[in-house]
């Protein structure tokens, strides 16, 4: 099965991204970069924080990208139903075609998966399956593993877990300290991200079962 971001053609039209995120926004900023070459196949119609003075919000301004504010309601790890929703719509409004994760430390509820089904992607900063959820960096360090890396997959409603699309390897250095680490494995998601866009934008992956095939012709 082809993944839901249709087939390239020549005459397509460029694939509209919506990019979330709380934090720093360094892998937005590469998106963006990447979105800013004539030749990329896709565009970043809005940028959207649950936090209001994020980064993230400031580097979209930064590149002439709508930047949206959306309070995210009570809750301290999701999205209230109704803001859910909201997110939904401003996303929709905008035709948005691909969901892109860029530090957005929320999960996703089934409300929003539904509303976008095969068509939210992540940037993890682990290979997964291996160290799942916060700080991974850290997770890696301290269970002493020799290397780690970055994994950009599809959402599905397990944490860090729906079928991977691209991977990058980072060795673990003996002298590493968790920023250190962390900032190499950086350098490979900002490479790995817009790659992984490129790719579901000119219609190049499909998804068999978990495996995520990708066609690099
Ligand atoms: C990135 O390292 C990303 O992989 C991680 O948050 C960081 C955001 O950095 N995401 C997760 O841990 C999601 N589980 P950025 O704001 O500079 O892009």
């Amino acid at each position: 099965m082809t993944a839901a971001p249709a087939p390239a053609t020549s005459a397509r039209p460029k694939l509209r991204l919506g990019v979330l995120g709380s934090g720093s926004g360094s892998n937005c900023q590469a998106i963006l970069d990447a979105c800013a070459r004539p030749e990329f196949p896709a565009q970043v119609a809005v940028v959207v924080s649950d936090v209001e003075n994020a980064r993230i919000l400031e580097r979209a301004r930064q590149a002439g990208v709508e930047a949206l504010h959306i309070a995210p309601g009570k809750f301290r790890t999701k999205l209230e139903p109704e803001v859910e929703q909201q997110y939904v719509a401003a996303l929709r409004e905008r035709q948005v075609e691909l969901v892109c994760l860029a530090g957005f430390m929320r999960v996703l509820k089934q409300g929003f998966l539904n509303a976008f089904p095969g068509r939210i992607i992540n940037i993890h900063p682990s290979l997964l399956p291996a160290f799942p959820g916060l700080e991974s960096w850290k997770q890696a360090l301290n269970y002493g593993v020799k290397v780690t890396g970055c994994t950009v997959h599809f959402v599905d409603a397990g944490i860090d877990a729906g079928p991977i699309i691209l991977q990058a390897a980072v060795p673990v250095l003996d002298d590493d300290t968790p920023e250190s680490l962390h900032q190499r494995i950086h350098e490979q998601e900002h490479r790995i991200y817009p790659e992984a866009i490129r790719l579901l934008a000119e219609g190049k992956i499909s998804i068999e079962g978990r495996r995520v095939v990708v066609c690099r012709q």
